[in-house]
């Protein structure tokens, strides 16, 4: 007996999911021997529908008559966004269906009440799609690595970044000519502040952290800094320092607690992670027994997202009436670490006038505040023109680094604010 399935949405992601359930049910029959069975579509727009053949498939304009379809077992929700989303899901569990679905947002902000709404009626809540599009992380933390304590992880979660500071580094391009090139592509957020403000890759974050260590990460405990104030002379200077710049996830375990911060970070190029260009994603793991493993593809677009999408009916249609299993274990309450607390290397960019005496004051206050230097960049500059000291710390604390920036910029000769950029 097929398990049947109901598409609510037929956008992007949506559109691809029908697309693949009528065209791949045979490969995927042939590597599971599951029957998958497209049953019903609901969406508002009939004109999204014209370009499928949904003969012997219902469609209804509203949602509701999906989930109440005997047919459907499985309820993929794929038209994204809180409130509406929220509320169909928490219906369709209420009423005894496995849920998949995308929205990242949705599980960072409400992952907990969905999950506890998935135990208490015995089904399934998969959201693959939901972190790096088409790379199967979800699977491989709950699955792959879970006899492992995870260590870290550092992600490329965000399309769009990883887009917009690909070309900005390798074709000198700037912020706002390529923010319209990813957007014309149609992978960027709409509005896009969720993608270069960080949002994004910080709601993936949250799950990432809260599936990690079987631990309720608060979304709002995740430090997010977006890649809005990159610049192209951060870009060069990263380069010059053997780096290239690129939003991360980061989540960790230090000291008993969890580290989740989503900000731009310099990596090494000689790092797995620096190879990862354009809208691709990537995820480097750290863990006890398995020790490193790396993760790649496209975080987003129609077909990779939808492909991930179906590997959760899939999963569900080969369990086929097993126990569920819970989509987040709260099995531990461990507190998130203060990103003052972080230790690491530190890039700072200062705009200076350059008379006798600047270097000699800024090195002064870093030294007050235990941060040491371990090099150093100035490019002579025509007279009168402001220049940019660029300074690489040693390893030091964030909150002490962050006073001395602080007092740096008080200084009477400083012209801008400093440029501050933690190092992998
Ligand atoms: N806007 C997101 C990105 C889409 O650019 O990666 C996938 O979550």
């Amino acid at each position: 007996m097929p398990i049947g399935v109901g598409v609510i949405g037929a956008g992007t992601v949506g559109g691809g999911v029908i697309d693949i359930l009528l065209a791949n049910t045979g490969v995927i029959r042939d590597k599971t021997g599951a029957e998958v069975a497209l049953k019903h579509v609901a969406e508002l727009r009939q004109e999204l529908l014209s370009d499928f053949d949904l003969s012997g498939v219902r469609v209804s304009p509203d949602a509701a008559d999906l989930i109440a379809d005997p047919e459907v077992q499985v309820v993929c929700e794929l038209i994204g966004g809180v409130k509406a989303a929220r509320t169909l899901i928490l219906q369709a569990l209420e009423a005894g269906k496995h849920v998949v679905t995308a929205n990242k947002m949705l599980l960072a902000m409400h992952g907990r009440e969905l999950a506890e709404a998935a135990a208490r009626n015995g089904v399934e809540l998969r959201y693959e799609a939901a972190v790096a599009g088409t790379i199967p992380i979800i699977k491989a933390i709950r699955e792959g690595l879970v006899a492992n304590h995870i260590h870290a992880v550092y992600g490329i979660l965000n399309g769009t970044c990883n887009y917009i500071l690909s070309r900005m580094t390798y074709e000198g391009k700037e912020f706002d000519e390529v923010l319209k090139q990813a957007q014309a592509l149609g992978f960027a957020e709409t509005p896009p502040d969720l993608d270069v403000e960080g949002h994004d890759t910080a709601h993936k974050c949250q799950i990432l952290a809260s599936l990690c260590h079987s631990s309720y990460v608060p979304l709002e405990r995740v430090y997010v800094e977006g890649i809005t104030r990159i610049t192209h002379l951060d870009v060069a200077y990263a380069r010059e320092m053997g780096c290239l710049i690129k939003l991360l996830a980061v989540v960790r375990r230090v000291e008993g607690e969890i580290e989740a911060r989503v900000h731009p970070m310099l990596v090494p190029e000689t790092h797995l992670l620096a190879s990862v260009r354009n809208e691709f994603n990537a995820v480097y793991i750290e863990s006890d027994c398995a020790d490193a493993t790396l993760y790649y593809g496209r975080g987003a677009g129609r077909l990779p997202t939808a492909s991930a999408v179906v590997s959760d009916i899939v999963d569900i249609a080969v369990r086929g009436g097993g126990p569920a299993r819970a989509p987040f274990q709260y099995t531990h309450d461990i507190p998130v670490r203060d990103i003052g607390l972080l230790e690491g290397r530190y890039y700072l960019r200062l705009t200076t006038r350059d008379h006798p005496g600047v270097l000699g004051k800024v090195c002064t206050v870093l030294g007050t505040h235990g941060v040491s230097i371990a090099s150093c960049i100035q490019k002579d500059t025509a007279p009168g023109e402001p220049v940019h000291v660029v300074l690489m710390t040693h390893e030091s604390v964030e909150s002490s680094v962050a006073a001395a920036v602080a007092e740096i910029d008080g200084l009477e000769f400083i012209e801008a604010p400093t440029q501050l950029i933690r190092a992998l």
